[in-house]
């Protein structure tokens, strides 16, 4: 490690210099001209918070129940995909560092390990599902992540078509420019590279084969995906699954009521962390009026721009219930493997304890719009 790190953005420079160029501006990026992945973290960090002193903080638990588990940190990691490719079976060493926190795992449709494999290796993960064209392979999917034990299904409903992103273009090629930046990252090479394999979408393997379509996985998104799915999907999908049910990517209060009538359990405001439309709100933004609409009728999860146990703080206090972490885990992941994830979660449980010490909050249903001061940016939101 070419230093230590103490941070989220550490880690991402860490990520920088470790992984091939490609790779990644894969995670970096965002659509378009980035403005809704700017917005993301800016938003989140405008939020100013109520400092407050003695008030008897010895005992501070950061516990919290979802979906009938107790989870460590109102925390967990969001689904990324070909995690992988970041280090040596990637999903498995994530798996392994979210379980020891004591927090959940999203598997992305999209991973290098297969569900049978995260699930071999320790505890079973949460499902992300996407929709793809072929449905019997979707119920397929769902039949498996059962078998493997997952006991939630994360529906990604933000992807009915790949938004573009000019990075994975300018930084796109093959031949002796791939080879290129491949040769740059010895490390990567010998640890992913040559020990990381198989380099498959192992998930997806029976329609893909057994070569992730790693240089033009935006092309096969496209020609894969259905862009034809309806809340009636979602129905099809609520009556083959009879555990937990979230629908991520949601950032609009009509598309919440109507998550909420579809008799999914939980959904995640989510932009897909500015990949997807750009110019959409922040997050941070949507969230409030959300919260608002639909809180203790679902689980309100939320991700997009979150980079420290303060920004976890923020979410909760604009009305989440979980934050889901996407490049934060990923970053250290690609920067210092299953060792970064655990530090990270780490940072985050160290954060937050300083952070709800200082606003007077012991536990999390401490945690309201009262630790926020009004003068903040999130007065506008
Ligand atoms: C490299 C990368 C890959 C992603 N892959 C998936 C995926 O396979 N499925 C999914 O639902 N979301 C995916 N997302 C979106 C994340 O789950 C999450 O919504 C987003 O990263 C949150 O924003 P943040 O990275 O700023 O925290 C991906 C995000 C990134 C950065």
């Amino acid at each position: 490690m070419a230093f230590k790190a103490a941070s989220v953005d550490d880690y991402r420079a860490l990520a920088r210099a470790r992984l091939p160029h490609f790779l990644f501006e894969y995670i970096d990026g965002g659509s378009y001209a980035e403005q809704t992945l700017r917005r993301n973290v800016e938003d989140l960090r405008a939020i100013a918070l109520r400092q407050r002193v003695l008030r008897d903080v010895s005992k501070i638990d950061l516990s919290t129940d979802l979906f009938g588990e107790r989870w460590a940190l109102p925390v967990g990691l969001g689904p990324v995909g070909l995690a992988g490719m970041y280090a040596r079976r990637g999903e498995v060493q994530a798996a392994r560092a979210a379980a020891a926190a004591g927090v959940p795992f999203a598997l992305s449709t999209a991973s290098a390990c297969s569900l049978g494999e995260v699930a071999a290796a320790g505890e079973a993960p949460w499902f992300q599902l996407y929709f793809v064209k072929d449905r019997d392979f979707v119920a397929r999917l769902i039949e498996r992540a059962k078998e493997a034990g997952c006991r939630t299904l994360v529906l990604t409903a933000d992807l009915a078509t790949p938004g573009s992103r000019y990075r994975d273009a300018r930084a796109a090629g093959g031949g002796l420019r791939r080879v290129g930046q491949l040769l740059a990252r010895p490390s990567w090479l010998w640890d992913v590279g040559l020990h990381g394999r198989p380099h498959s979408l192992g998930n997806l393997e029976e329609i893909v084969g057994s070569h992730a379509p790693l240089s033009d996985f935006q092309t096969w998104v496209h020609a894969n995906f259905d862009a034809s799915v309806t809340w009636k999907d979602v129905a099809w999908v609520r009556a083959q699954w009879d555990g937990p049910l979230v629908i991520k990517g949601i950032l609009d209060l009509d598309d919440a009521l109507e998550a909420l009538e579809s008799g999914a359990d939980g959904l995640v405001v989510s932009n897909h962390g500015g990949r997807q439309l750009d110019g959409a709100l922040s997050t941070a933004r949507a969230l409030p009026r959300i919260a608002d609409a639909v809180a203790g009728r679902m689980a309100l999860l939320v991700d997009g721009g979150v980079r420290s146990g303060l920004d976890v703080l923020r979410m909760l206090a604009l009305g989440a219930d979980f934050v889901l972490l996407g490049r934060a885990w990923a970053y250290a992941l690609a920067g210092a493997g299953g060792r970064g994830v655990a530090h990270v979660l780490q940072l985050i449980d160290a954060e937050m304890r300083v952070a709800m010490a200082l606003t007077g909050c012991c536990k999390i249903e401490d945690i309201g719009g009262c630790i926020l001061d009004p003068s903040g940016d999130q007065a506008t939101f």
